[in-house]
């Protein structure tokens, strides 16, 4: 099977609509979360313009730990009281940060990273992880992606959990 994806919207809240559809697409009827998280994040990193990283950390029971992802290498471990990503976790609430300097407690990962979306993965009321997304841009990302990423987050939320067992 072959995954021939495009994306032809233009408008931002269109676009996180396709990409949405495409993500539930791909997730359906895979159990790995491992395997639909790095499909998602290369799917994200694919349809949605100007982002220099684009991917998951997945919530350990302790603290986040980097998971499939986009981008340069980065950050392995986060606790929950620090940088943009552990706020996420932490407080269960998207964080979107227009300049990532004035953001304390940030963690830069990638110097070129200005904003930053980060969205929690919750399932069945448990912290999954979260969607780590960056860009050179400051002020990169509007409420339009945030309620999109939100919304894709939480059409596949349940397929990005990690199996029982
Ligand atoms: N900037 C994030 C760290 C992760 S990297 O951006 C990939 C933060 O402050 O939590």
């Amino acid at each position: 099977m072959s995954y021939t994806l495009s994306f032809t919207a233009t408008d931002p809240a269109e676009l996180w609509a396709e990409t949405g559809d495409a993500a539930a697409a791909l997730v359906a009827g895979e159990p790995d979360g491992i395997a639909n998280m790095a499909n998602v994040a290369a799917l994200i990193w694919q349809a949605i313009p100007d982002l220099n990283w684009a991917g998951f950390y997945r919530f350990d029971g302790t603290e986040l730990v980097l998971g499939p992802f986009q981008g340069k290498a980065a950050c392995i471990r986060i606790a929950l009281d620090k940088g943009v990503c552990g706020a996420a976790a932490r407080l269960r609430a998207t964080q979107r940060v227009d300049d990532v300097h004035a953001f304390p407690g940030h963690i830069a990962c990638d110097a070129d990273s200005r904003s930053e979306l980060v969205v929690p993965v919750i399932a069945n009321d448990r912290l999954v992880g979260v969607l780590d997304l960056d860009s050179p841009r400051p002020a990169r990302f509007t409420a339009d992606d945030q309620a999109g990423a939100e919304a894709l987050v939480a059409r596949i939320a349940a397929a990005l959990a990690l199996p029982a067992s």
